[in-house]
């Protein structure tokens, strides 16, 4: 199985150094890599363990078995259906489109084409967030009352696309991905004229949770943080820190499981997958239900 690299940029980059291991294992048989930009595109092709770099998207979808999508979030829509009409698996970076009705035309094409459709959340394959899920699921904590998300850094925003759309998407996924639901309503503002780069936002799920996110690209402090307060305790999961964290009323305890290549994990889930694509089908649900919730909140904090 050939996997062809679509966006060779910060992110493109990562993964295909990450596609080269399993080449370099076996694990598949080879990296393409495609983007317009020329520069990007040799120096994606000096990366060791990719074979070939197309400037032609169309004859790099003839070549390879996989795509995998890492250009910006406005061309995943037209990248990922191109590369589903003819067949191939595609994992598309978060968010899967830029609108619910996209998502779920890329749904249904890969659905009849009988090609694995997934999206990249890659939070689902770190081992500090399923290590946080199994805690979660037992029963001591009691049922959940309200979590509060925060995801920060400082950095240059991504041409057009606010913090909602590049920063949402993982918070609403691993809170669907613990909690098993997404967000029914939201109320949310950005933080001053001044501040595009920062938003608040409140969701309501239902059956009583509530979740508050603190979006921003305006703090110098890089947070990935969701508190989870359930009836009886408190489980707070730091994801820069890789860490862990239960509260209850006989104290605290701290658990750092081991870092993971969440990346690689996630690339070498979906390489197994592609095997047989309807048992990632629970995957395209989730890019898809993530696109309705970060949809609706950009609506009210655009
Ligand atoms: N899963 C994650 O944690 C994570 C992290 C960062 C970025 N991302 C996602 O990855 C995607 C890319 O982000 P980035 O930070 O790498 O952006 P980037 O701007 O650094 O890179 C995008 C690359 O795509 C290329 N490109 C643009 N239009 C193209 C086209 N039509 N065909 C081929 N190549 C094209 C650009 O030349 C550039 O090299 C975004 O959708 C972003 O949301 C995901």
């Amino acid at each position: 199985m050939r996997v062809g690299v679509a966006g060779c940029g910060r992110w493109g980059t990562k993964a295909i150094r990450e596609w080269a291991t399993l080449a370099n294992e076996g694990v598949i048989t080879g990296v393409d890599v495609h983007d317009t930009n020329t520069a990007a595109l040799k120096q994606a092709h000096k990366i060791q363990g990719v074979s070939r770099a197309h400037t032609d998207y169309d004859k790099m979808l003839r070549e390879v078995d996989v795509v995998h999508v890492c250009v910006p979030n406005e061309r995943h829509y037209s990248a990922a259906m191109d590369a589903i009409r003819v067949g191939r698996h595609v994992l598309v970076e978060k968010p899967l489109t830029t609108n619910v009705q996209d998502a779920q035309r890329l749904r249904r094409a890969a659905e009849e084409s009988k090609v694995a459709l997934a999206p990249g959340h890659v939070y689902r394959h770190d081992a500090t967030v399923k290590y946080a899920k199994d805690q979660l699921a037992a029963a001591w904590l009691g049922k959940p009352l309200y979590a509060k998300a925060q995801w920060t850094a400082k950095h240059d925003p991504p041409t057009q696309w606010g913090p909602v759309w590049d920063l949402l998407p993982h918070p609403v996924d691993i809170l669907n991905d613990v909690w098993g639901l997404w967000p029914q309503g939201w109320t949310g503002s950005r933080m001053g004229k001044q501040a595009k780069g920062a938003v608040f936002l409140l969701a309501q799920y239902a059956g009583g949770p509530s979740a508050s996110f603190e979006l921003s690209w305006l703090d110098a402090v890089r947070r990935r943080c969701i508190d989870f307060v359930h009836e009886n305790g408190v489980a707070s999961l730091d994801l820069a820190g890789q860490r862990f964290t239960t509260h209850d009323q006989n104290g605290l305890r701290q658990a750092s499981p081991l870092p993971s290549n969440t990346l690689l994990a996630e690339l070498r889930w979906f390489a197994a997958g592609c095997k047989d694509p309807a048992r990632l089908r629970w995957a395209t649900d989730a890019g898809v239900g993530c696109v309705r919730a970060v949809e609706a909140a950009a609506a009210v904090a655009p």
